[in-house]
């Protein structure tokens, strides 16, 4: 099918010529003048890409892109040969790419299909992103699609590895056969090379039947081996072999296995510097690392922040059916500045949570989570244990670390119960030996990392006692009241800090007032 083109006719020469231009070349081409209804040009033209000959600075352009930014559209500015830097052009309109004139037809016609046939690719892949980086990294994939060589894709957790390992399998002549993936740092040894390799009945105690590995349910399809620096030396072995000889033992089994898998793997540590410090053998370093593509954190490619936060609202308005107008210039600033260590991922459960929450159709300053509002500011509910600052000795020492156990138990039972959230709670540090020691319950996600292992001073009104003999059930009470002292009765903020649903937090507040007695905090 021809690709349409819509062409503004603000620089009527350079339209002219480039419609020509296009016309021969197959497309399918109309034309828009400033004074023309854009929407209704583009409602009915229904094109793939946006060509704009000039007046990007004017009013008409930017509606122009309003309304197709952010789509499966692509969009072309040609700028003035005045013009300094094409890049911040780009970048300040949220263009998918722009030229400087005179533009040469053949090879605007040349760039105009790359740019349709990316994005359409981004669309069948959901990988997005306009910047260089991901521009060059779907690139990469085009090219090593078709091949069955083994792919090794680096980058921090939440940069979109395994998105990547999808879409090389989904473009591949694989497609239709099985694509598996095996997380290698979730279990352990013996675990793992059963689970890849399969083994035969009776090679251990619990294993009562034969079992087929996922090397074998991959055969013919793909593999994606996630966390791979995190392999146990011995496995890294038995995978060499596999990706040498194409080969494998079940556990226990004594005839080798041919497959036809292709390898992907994923890491989110430099597999070079697990290679220097011995954790990764370096003949499979090199039998991984035969095509790569990395995967930039988010806050290196901060110009696609507009566009992703702009497709989640979109989406999740749509999951769940929310009317969502969109977020305030302000707002979408603060998410352009914050430093993303959880990357897309924290990003895009960002973006669900505040459509789901935000009390207007539009995602306000005020809508933000504080610790993304004002970094250093963490979200902490410290809970202190009182007597840790006396000298303690003998049984009481051992009674104090024996609450501190299991303390750490009901919190962590805490946060199975709030999995189901993308913000959980859980416990970070139990500290026993050192003086003035607290308990630390802060919000778990990559946004409180930085904070890992270290001590926090109690934070006076809205610090949690635990004392001897509380329960779970206390325990949360106590950090409920905490949450919504410190939101001076705000449910919607409280439960945001806790990183738990409104209704969850709703439907605790309704048992404790069946349990006689309701939260003296809420107002
Ligand atoms: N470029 C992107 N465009 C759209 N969504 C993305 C992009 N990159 C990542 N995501 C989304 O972010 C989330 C995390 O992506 P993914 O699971 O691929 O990350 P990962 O690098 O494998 O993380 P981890 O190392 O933690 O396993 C997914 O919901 C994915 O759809
Ligand atoms: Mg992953």
């Amino acid at each position: 099918m021809a690709y349409r083109i819509l062409i503004t006719m603000d620089d009527l020469e350079a339209a002219v010529r480039l419609n020509a231009a296009f016309e021969a070349a197959g497309f399918e081409t109309s034309m828009v003048s400033a004074q023309d209804d854009a929407k209704a040009a583009v409602l009915r033209d229904d094109p793939d890409l946006v060509l704009l000959t000039g007046g990007l600075h004017e009013p008409a352009a930017a509606r122009l892109l309003a309304l197709v930014r952010d789509g499966r559209v692509a969009t072309l500015g040609l700028l003035e040969p005045t013009e300094a830097d094409p890049a911040a052009v780009t970048h300040r309109m949220g263009l998918t790419a722009a030229i400087a004139k005179p533009a040469d037809p053949s090879d605007t016609v040349a760039l105009c299909r790359r740019l349709i046939e990316r994005k359409q690719l981004q669309e069948r892949t959901g990988i997005l992103g306009d910047h260089p980086a991901i521009q060059e990294v779907l690139i990469k994939i085009e090219q090593m699609a078709p091949v069955s060589s083994t792919v090794l894709i680096e980058g921090e957790s939440g940069t979109g590895k395994e998105l990547v390992a999808r879409a090389i399998h989904e473009l591949s002549p694989r497609r239709a056969r099985p694509f598996i993936a095996v997380n290698c740092a979730a279990l352990p040894e013996t675990l793992l090379e059963s689970e890849l390799f399969g083994h035969e009945k009776g090679s251990f105690t619990d294993a009562v039947e034969r079992r087929l590995g996922r090397f074998e349910i991959a055969d013919t399809g793909t593999i994606l081996l996630d966390e791979v620096g995190e392999m146990p030396p011995a496995t890294q072995v038995k995978l060499l072999r596999v990706l040498e000889e194409r080969e494998f033992f079940r556990v226990g089994g004594a005839s080798p296995i041919k497959v036809d898998v292709r390898v992907v793997a994923a890491t989110n540590r430099s597999l070079r510097e697990a290679m220097a410090t011995g954790d990764i053998r370096s003949d499979l370093y090199y039998r991984l690392n035969v095509l790569a593509i990395y995967l930039p954190p988010l806050r290196e490619r901060r110009s696609d922040i507009p566009l992703l936060v702009r497709r989640f609202i979109h989406e999740f308005s749509k999951l769940h059916d929310r009317p969502f107008r969109g977020i305030e210039p302000a707002a979408l600033q603060i998410l352009v500045d914050s430093p993303w260590p959880g990357n897309v991922r924290q990003l895009r459960n960002l973006v669900e949570s505040m459509v789901v929450l935000a009390p207007t159709s539009e995602i306000r300053p005020e809508d933000i989570p504080r610790e993304i509002r004002e970094p250093g500011r963490e979200r902490l509910l410290p809970v202190r244990v009182p007597g840790m600052a006396r000298e303690v000795a003998g049984q009481e020492l051992t009674y104090i670390v024996q609450s501190l156990l299991d303390l750490r138990l009901q919190v962590e039972d805490l946060r199975r119960r709030l999995e189901d959230h993308p913000q959980r709670v859980e416990v970070i540090e139990v500290p026993h030996e050192a003086p003035d020691a607290e308990v630390v319950v802060s919000p778990s996600g990559m946004a409180s990392r930085a904070g890992e292992g270290q001590l926090r001073p109690p934070r006076g009104r809205d610090a949690v006692v635990y004392e001897a003999g509380m329960s779970m059930a206390d325990v949360e009470r106590a950090t409920i009241e905490a949450a919504l002292a410190e939101t001076r009765g705000n449910r919607r903020k409280a439960a945001e800090m806790l990183g738990i649903g409104e209704r969850t937090l709703y439907r605790k507040l309704k048992e404790y007032e069946a349990e006689g007695g309701s939260i003296s905090s809420l107002t």
